[in-house]
């Protein structure tokens, strides 16, 4: 497969490299190189052309909750723990339905694949068969994701949890159907955070993990009233990734961990993070909505720790990354501004790495265009938003569609080198 456009990535976070009116050459779906000048074994191929439109990596979403996808944009004015008890646990029972769940299910994996999102890890309900058939839809999309269902035993409400037991068979119910299924979709183990799951379970859970090589996903220092409670249940370990450390939920026996949020940590934490395989995740709409903070950002890239930005809808509200990345530039400023250090300053570009190549690594290589990554890539037309177009560089075409662009500005979505058409008529 041979594609002509401009052709703009990053593979380190210092900056963008640009490839104006080239050639991405791919076999197979993986990337072989990009040319200025295509070289003469290729020239009798047939040449997809997409000359003046822009050809990015295709975005990976690495924390986002399926059955909050009709909460979007509710309940905003209340700090994380009412908003959960309020406006969260209520929808995500639903889900014991399944025709619900399907519909919600169907409409969500469309919007991903309207946004660009090819790649996501997903937090499904605590349901069984809800997650069972939101692996077989992703699986009939065509589109890559980790999906967990949720564990929690306790803090909830008085209908919306279940007893270890169930869950623990559920979620190796779930390990060994779906094992080896595809290459695409896989399950990951998600304790939702320790508030909800007793020692008992998590502990059960880091031994899923290792058992089956299968990776973790949870949330982590989100919020002050959410620390405290957590260290009131776990008083005996010394802070709240300690809690997941020593369940064998952090990174440490090989298999990654996502933990999402990351803001509130103690030097000791971020060590830790910084010393096992764990992935931060910025959820910049979410931290401003549930009034949350926010994550010290520049402390994990200067590390370089592979922290991603996410969605984390409906604690955020919109599934379109450039979104996030817009707001967690923004962020960035304020919280330098605040504490008069500019060096806290994310680079556009730097979020968008955490948007495609830190994220994609989770997955292995995608989210970027180097030798060898898998071809998964996004065609990006701005004609309609940039009337100087001809006056613009390839950086600045993507950071205006970035500002000031939307998914409709994406024309085509590519995995493995392969055109992914809409999943799902509405
Ligand atoms: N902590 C535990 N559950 C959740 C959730 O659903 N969303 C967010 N933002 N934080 C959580
Ligand atoms: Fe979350």
């Amino acid at each position: 497969m041979i594609i002509k456009g401009d052709i703009i990535y990053t593979e380190k976070k210092e900056g963008y490299i640009v490839y104006e009116n080239s050639y991405l050459v791919a076999e197979n779906g993986i990337i072989k190189g990009i040319y200025k000048n295509l070289p003469e074994k290729y020239k009798k191929k047939e040449i997809i052309d997409r000359t003046g439109k822009l050809i990015i990596p295709s975005f990976t979403d690495i924390h986002l909750h399926a059955p909050q996808y009709l909460n979007r944009g509710v309940g905003t004015d209340r700090e994380l723990m009412d908003w959960l008890r309020i406006y969260t646990f209520p929808e995500e029972e639903k889900f014991g339905n399944i025709k619900y769940a399907e519909k919600v299910w169907k409409s969500l994996i469309n919007e991903l694949w309207e946004c660009g999102s090819l790649h996501s890890v997903i937090f499904s309900s605590i349901h069984e068969k809800a997650t069972e058939k939101l692996i077989e839809l992703f699986i009939e999309s065509g589109m890559s994701a980790y999906i967990g269902k949720v564990n929690m035993d306790r803090n909830t409400n008085d209908t919306y949890f279940e007893n270890v037991e169930k869950g623990m068979e559920a979620t190796e119910n779930l390990i060994k159907k779906y094992e080896g299924i595809s290459e695409k979709v896989k399950t990951i183990i998600t304790p939702r955070f320790a508030i909800t799951c007793n020692e008992k379970s998590l502990k059960k859970q880091g031994k899923l993990s290792k058992k089956y090589k299968i990776p973790v996903q949870s949330h982590l220092n989100e919020s002050f009233g959410e620390i405290e409670f957590t260290m009131s249940l776990f008083p005996q370990y010394e802070n709240y990734s300690d809690i997941y450390n020593k369940n064998g939920l952090f990174g440490e026996n090989g298999e990654p961990s996502i933990m999402a949020h990351c803001i509130h940590n103690k030097e000791e934490e971020v060590k830790l993070i910084k010393k096992n395989n764990v992935y931060p995740v910025h959820c910049p709409e979410s931290n401003a909505n549930l009034i949350s903070g926010i994550m010290d950002v520049r402390s994990f890239l200067d590390m370089d720790v592979p922290v991603c930005i996410a969605s984390d809808i409906s604690g955020g509200h919109s599934l379109f990354l450039p979104k996030q990345i817009v707001l967690g530039v923004q962020l960035s400023k304020m919280k330098a501004r605040f504490e008069n250090n500019l060096s806290k300053v994310i680079k556009n570009s730097e979020a968008f790495y955490m948007a495609t190549k830190n994220p994609g690594s989770f997955f292995g290589k995608t989210g970027s265009f180097e030798k060898g990554y898998s071809a998964d890539f996004l065609v990006i037309n701005i004609e309609n938003i940039i009337m100087d177009i001809e006056k613009r560089t390839v950086e600045e075409k993507l950071e205006k569609w970035l500002y000031i662009g939307s998914e409709k500005n994406i024309e085509e979505r590519y995995i493995k080198g392969e055109i992914i058409e809409k999943p799902f008529r509405n």
